[in-house]
């Protein structure tokens, strides 16, 4: 079954809303037709960007998909400083990435969290985008299996099939990310293939055949065609690279190069 790949463009904490919407609109010109044809596309703008980029993409029919970089497992309450999944399905928010390794490492998000927040993407009819990876330590100590395998399977506790089915899993070495050095594409396919082994197991076949799966870290325009050729990778969620349109468009434009 074909899956149609999804280019996403996390900003992590960049870009204020003024520039933010500098880029939406110089990355719609950078993109073709075909370009929106052939594959997905979201960007993930700060919270504080959220309303400013949706009202850019709905005014001027700019075909992509607004995206969160987090959210919390509850829908609303004495939370403060979190944001509900309602909330960003009332701005049209489509994807969320939950369990990014910076979260992770830098507040502390379990994977029993990670798992809470899945759900409550789907109660909210948005798409998660889960998030997993090995540290460098991990990979040395031949523990990266088994920590891949943990993530997903935790993560996707008492998730139902068919949301799999439809959900995106992102793999981010943590040692490629912000770093310069993107994994190989046989090491990514390797553990892109593995995510998908292991929802095999989990579910069915034909979940692992439609979940839909990224590799992200120091992707750029000149590694995406390679990485893009892998038979189990179907996207990139692009950090650094997203904050170019320039760069942003070169790597979703991957397939020019193939
Ligand atoms: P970089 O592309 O900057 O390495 O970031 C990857 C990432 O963490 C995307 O979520």
């Amino acid at each position: 079954m074909a899956r149609k790949p999804l280019m996403s463009g996390n900003w992590k904490m960049n870009l204020n809303h003024y520039e933010a919407i500098q880029l939406v609109q110089k990355l719609s010109y950078a993109l073709s037709k075909d370009d929106v044809e052939a594959v997905d596309i979201s960007i993930h703008p700060p919270f504080t960007d959220l309303r400013s980029v949706q009202t850019v993409l709905e005014s001027e029919n700019i075909p992509i998909s607004l995206g969160a970089q987090n959210c919390h497992a509850e829908e609303k309450g004495a939370f403060t400083g979190e944001i509900s999944p309602l909330m960003l399905e009332k701005l049209y928010v489509t994807y969320v990435i939950c369990g990014h390794s910076e979260r992770r490492q830098m507040f502390g998000e379990t994977n029993a969290e990670v798992n809470a927040k899945v759900k409550a993407i789907f109660k909210a009819n948005m798409i998660p985008i889960m998030a997993c990876g090995e540290t460098l330590e991990q990979r040395e100590a031949g523990q990266m299996e088994a920590h891949i395998v943990e993530q997903v399977t935790e993560g996707l506790a008492g998730v139902k099939a068919d949301q799999v089915a439809s959900m995106v899993i992102a793999y981010e070495p943590i040692w490629a990310i912000g770093t310069g050095v993107t994994a190989t594409a046989e090491d990514a396919q390797e553990v892109c293939a593995l995510v998908r082994a292991t929802i095999g197991e989990l579910y069915d076949s034909s979940t692992a055949e439609s979940v839909r799966i990224q590799y992200g870290g120091s992707v750029k325009p000149s590694s995406a065609p390679e990485l893009m050729s892998q038979p189990d990778i179907d996207g990139a969620l692009i950090g650094g690279a997203s904050l170019s349109a320039e760069d942003f468009a070169g790597c979703i434009q991957y397939r020019l190069a193939q």
